[in-house]
């Protein structure tokens, strides 16, 4: 294990399962609609690829990219889109994939944007929240797992881009 990871917290088997279980729930609720996910970058598309193919219903892909932390572990409070969806989701219903939910700055300011588009509903999936450190209150329809106030990287999620690829998902000694 590299150095900076200080201990697995959420195995690959844990998330394998959990991402099932959000799976079979999504295609239940969004039966008989029109879905279609809006995926966060660029640290929600490993939750994405794997949470699509346990999607039993057809589903409409697109992706948004905010201004982040930077190469700093902490928000700066002021959002902006980077890269914006392509699709008409007036209408739709509307799920934005995220991977993490911290200070709840990013999801609440991407929230208000797609709402102004007016789709018929917009709901959240995050792998991950950290209640610890919310700032902003929001609804988060479905959570893969709560975790406690600590900086993780790994299946997906970075720290100064680095540990991306990690199959699980490890706490970092980085000072947060
Ligand atoms: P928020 O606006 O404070 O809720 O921050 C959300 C974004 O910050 C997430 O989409 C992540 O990109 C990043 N983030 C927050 N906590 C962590 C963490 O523990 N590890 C890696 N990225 C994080
Ligand atoms: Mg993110």
């Amino acid at each position: 294990m590299d150095k900076s990871i200080k201990q697995i917290l959420i195995s690959t088997t844990q998330i394998k399962q959990r991402v099932k279980q959000l799976g079979i729930q999504l295609s239940a609720d969004y039966k008989d609609k029109n879905l279609v996910i809006i995926c966060v970058l660029k640290g929600a598309i490993v939750f994405l690829a794997d949470l699509l193919r346990a999607l039993s219903i057809p589903v409409e892909l697109d992706f948004v990219r905010l201004s982040s932390y930077g190469k700093s572990a902490e928000s700066s409070g002021v959002v902006q889109i980077i890269q914006n969806i392509t699709s008409d989701i007036q209408h739709k219903d509307v799920l934005i994939v995220e991977d993490i939910v911290d200070t709840g700055t990013t999801l609440s300011s991407l929230k208000e944007a797609l709402l102004s588009q007016k789709p018929s509903s917009l709901k959240t999936c995050a792998l991950l929240n950290k209640p610890a450190r919310r700032v902003k209150s929001i609804t988060i329809e479905y959570v893969g797992f709560e975790i406690p106030n600590c900086f993780v990287v790994g299946y997906g999620l970075d720290y100064n881009e680095k540990y991306r690829n990690l199959p699980y998902i490890a706490v970092s000694d980085i000072d947060f």
